[in-house]
């Protein structure tokens, strides 16, 4: 017989996913409800509730789509954007590239504009992208993990506006631990994972959408056949994704809860969990438990002699990269660290790959007992790989910046 599953103790400090909250753990343990049953669609209700505290806004279109957070990518582009509308995608790494291969599937006419991998894009070379190309829909991430650099989106929103284009973002590694602010910034739809800041498991994908990102949603808005009635809408034109039709998942949602796919119940509770934590701890003290953890993790590898890689003013709280010393296998360290402590930590993608480590300390593992035993335990990997450190180098640099 197969063995059931008994994974072993891990200490995850990559840059996602990370140990989920105990307290989202045993929420996913809870018994199932019915999809309809009071007790779920008052939870349902919850969510809604609570996500729009986590994204600080008032948009009524404040849902969950199922899946990963690419799924709630992909639902946001394909029900945004019409085949042939002009999308602008300001690139700066792996996942910044991620949006273009689905707007291109999605039938977009993409437009391009790139930074080298570790830097961001000052807002006015957004906008005079976006007075060029006149796009139907910007398209960024906020916290690219691939270079861990966190692209300022507070005047995008208003250079958007501006030019009547909508501003997608996806705040997936970032939400939870770096300021994010949906109305204020003008951000029309932005989606996200629980997977790291928020604590949780992968597979569940938050969603918010602006009024005005529903009424486009809206205006190609079908209702089912086998569910419509008359008066209900329809489209020679609908979204190009049965699954991903923001419209109907809406109408999933609202008050006339009409059938689409089956709410992933569990994965329901775990988010609705992992909002309740954020929000109870507060937005504003888990940013900043962020941003304490991820500078006394910056200090740790500075004192272990250990070169960062990208624009650090810039970087994501959460999340820092590291050049591998020459001559150590990078793939041997890593392996190294998780056989020895238990310890996971990523390299990185595409041009990174083996060239860098990235470190995360996100969600419930921002936390300084995590940060002084991975420092620990890199400093003897690094030792062991024939690397000259300070002795105890990263854990006295990370309790002086927690000192401090
Ligand atoms: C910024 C960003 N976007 C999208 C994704 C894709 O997320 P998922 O693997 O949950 O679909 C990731 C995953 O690491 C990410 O970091």
């Amino acid at each position: 017989m197969t063995a059931p599953v008994d994974p072993p103790a891990r200490l995850l400090m990559g840059p996602g996913p990370i140990d989920a909250d105990p307290r989202v753990l045993r929420a996913l343990s809870t018994p199932l409800v019915g999809q309809y049953d009071p007790v779920m669609t008052g939870y349902m209700n919850d969510t809604m509730e609570l996500y729009r505290g986590v994204w600080a806004t008032r948009n009524e279109a404040t849902v969950l789509v199922d899946g990963t957070s690419r799924a709630g990518i992909e639902a946001a582009l394909v029900s945004l954007v019409r085949p042939g509308q002009r999308v602008l995608v300001p690139v700066f790494g792996r996942f910044g590239h991620l949006l273009v291969e689905i707007a291109r599937r999605a039938q977009a006419e993409v437009h391009t504009i790139e930074v080298p991998w570790g830097e961001v894009f000052p807002a006015s070379v957004v906008e005079e992208a976006v007075r060029r190309v006149r796009p139907h829909l910007v398209a960024v991430v906020q916290g690219d993990t691939s270079t861990t650099m966190n692209q300022p989106l507070e005047e995008l929103g208003a250079i958007c506006a501006r030019h009547g284009a909508l501003l997608y973002t996806d705040a997936t590694a970032s939400l939870g631990g770096n300021p994010f602010e949906a109305d204020a910034w003008g951000i029309d739809a932005a989606t996200a994972g629980l997977q790291k800041c928020l604590a949780g498991p992968s597979g569940s994908a938050p969603i918010t959408l602006s009024e005005r990102a529903v009424a486009v949603v809206r205006a190609r808005s079908r209702v089912e056949e086998g569910l419509r009635v008359e008066g209900d809408p329809d489209t020679d034109d609908p979204v190009r994704s049965n699954y991903f039709d923001l419209g109907m998942i809406l109408d999933y949602w609202g008050p006339r809860r009409l059938n689409h796919h089956t709410e992933a119940t569990s994965m329901l509770y775990a988010a609705r969990e992992c909002a309740r934590i954020l929000l109870e701890e507060g937005r504003q003290a888990v940013i900043d438990r962020h941003a304490l953890h991820g500078r006394a993790m910056l200090a740790g590898v500075r004192g272990l002699g250990l070169e960062v890689f990208g624009d650090v003013a810039h970087k994501m709280h959460n999340v820092v990269a590291v050049h591998i010393p020459a001559g150590v296998d990078g793939d041997a360290g890593r392996a190294a660290m998780l056989a020895d402590y238990g310890i996971e930590i990523g390299t990185s993608f595409g041009p990174l790959h083996g060239r860098v480590w990235r470190i995360g300390t996100m969600g419930y593992n921002a936390r300084r007992d995590a940060v002084l035993l991975t420092l620990a335990a890199l400093e003897q990997t690094l030792r062991r790989g024939g690397v000259r450190v300070p002795a105890g180098g990263g854990v006295d640099a990370a309790l002086e910046a927690y000192a401090a």
